[in-house]
């Protein structure tokens, strides 16, 4: 069968490990009709996002082209941006989030799983990714930057289209896809316009108030930078670390034999976890765009071309990680890509590590009878994204 890759099609959703590894086996550096390269190669990937002259800012102006304008704030955030910008605009936060001061909040995310699981504890079922997987790093991230919890259902739905739109470049240019994502910038962008005012007014011990401070003494971010680093932080936040819990579960629901393992050595939860960010990570794929042609493997890369690292790819090359689609909480020399590699390699990671250790480890200790209440968990359309819609479990 000719190889045809349409990040679209819902088998491909399902379980996009197949089409992987096909693509890495027959074309590893394949030109998609759909206007963009996509790499499927371990190595390959790797050294694209470690490469300078694959950068991030020419994307907002490849989107702006594409579809006739970018959304608001596209383009301004450290993660859309390169070197010097982004060093300036990473530096500002990443005190916030670095493994020792994430570590101190450790009894309080313990304390937020065993609130959340004490509020379904009698009924013996729910939706985890509803009642558990989604409320924890929202609480946790909102509480750092100091946005109120009680506001999430108003940006639920923002953070679902602001965090959808990042597919709008593999969408046709008349999806909806991007003007909800436009629409939910501008919403969330207002929403933070409110709180920006008030605390302004009544500084508080918080990210918000810290970026805000860092706003007024001059020259190391704009106002329109101070949204688009909230908006990043938020979305950020809690579109990922949900995945984590709901692909990590199912998996380990899946494997019942690395369950039992996990379940008996609770200690193996640091691995684990790693592992279950390999196996079936939240992040698929990134972005970037060379400022010169470059070659990779007998290919040649355009200057200005729109280039596709697939992370959840890389994570099961067999030249990288023996025996790859078998999942093992023990694996050794285990270093995937889930959170990126390089200048942006991912900022929250060490607090998605502690929120992701916690909540499983205390899934599977407290729930010895955890099973799945479904034969077909529904994966979200994302492409970019990878998570359950819902993952109805009894215990
Ligand atoms: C399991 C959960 C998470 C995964 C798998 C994940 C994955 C990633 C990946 C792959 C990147 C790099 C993207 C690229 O190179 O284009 C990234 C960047 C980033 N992540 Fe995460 N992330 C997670 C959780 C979080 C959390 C909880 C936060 C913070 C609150 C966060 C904040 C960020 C930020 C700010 C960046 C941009 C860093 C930069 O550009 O220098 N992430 N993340």
């Amino acid at each position: 069968m000719a190889l045809h890759f349409n990040p679209m099609d819902p088998e491909f959703l399902a379980d996009p490990y197949p089409m992987y590894h096909r693509l890495r086996t027959e074309d590893p550096v394949h030109h998609s009709p759909l206007g963009f390269w996509v790499l499927t190669r371990y190595e390959d990937v790797v050294s694209v996002l470690r490469d300078p002259r694959f950068a991030k800012e020419a994307i907002a102006a490849f989107v702006a082209a594409r579809f006739g304008m970018a959304p608001p704030g596209l383009g301004l955030s450290m993660l859309d941006r390169d070197p010097p910008d982004h060093t300036r605009l990473r530096g500002l936060v990443s005190k916030a989030f670095t493994p020792r001061v994430v570590e101190v909040l450790r009894p309080h995310i313990q304390q937020i799983v065993d609130r959340l699981l004490a509020q379904v504890q009698d009924r013996h079922a729910m939706d985890l990714i509803e009642q558990f997987a989604y409320p924890l790093p929202v609480i946790v991230i909102c509480e750092m930057l100091g946005v109120p919890v009680a506001d999430h259902e108003r940006f639920k739905g923002w953070g679902l289209d602001i965090a959808r739109g990042l597919d709008t470049i593999m969408l046709p240019p008349d999806s909806e896809v991007g003007k909800r994502s436009i629409a939910a910038r501008r919403a969330l962008s207002e929403y933070f316009r409110g709180l920006i005012a008030e605390r302004r007014r009544a500084p508080r011990n918080d990210l918000l108030s810290g970026l805000i401070a860092a706003e007024e003494a001059g020259d190391k971010l704009n106002e329109e930078e101070l949204l688009a680093t909230c908006i990043l932080l938020l979305v950020a936040g809690h579109e990922t670390t949900v995945n984590l819990i709901g692909n990590g579960t199912l998996a380990l629901l899946r494997n019942p034999g690395e369950l039992r393992r996990l379940r008996e050595n609770p200690g193996l939860i640091g691995s684990a976890v790693e592992e279950l960010l390999r196996y079936d990570g939240p992040v698929q794929r990134t972005a970037r765009i060379p400022s010169e042609d470059v070659t990779i493997g007998d290919r040649t890369i355009n200057k200005g071309e729109m280039v596709m690292p697939f992370i959840g790819a890389a994570d099961r090359d067999p030249a990288q990680f023996p025996d790859p689609d078998r999942l093992d909480l023990g694996r050794t020399d285990n270093r995937h890509i889930a959170f990126g590699w390089g200048i942006h390699f991912c900022l929250g990671a060490p607090l998605a590590r502690v929120e992701g250790q916690i909540a499983i480890n205390t899934l599977v200790q407290r729930l010895p009878r955890l099973a799945l209440a479904t034969d077909r968990p529904e994966h979200r359309e994302s492409l970019t994204l990878r998570g359950l819609k819902a993952l109805p479990v009894t215990f």
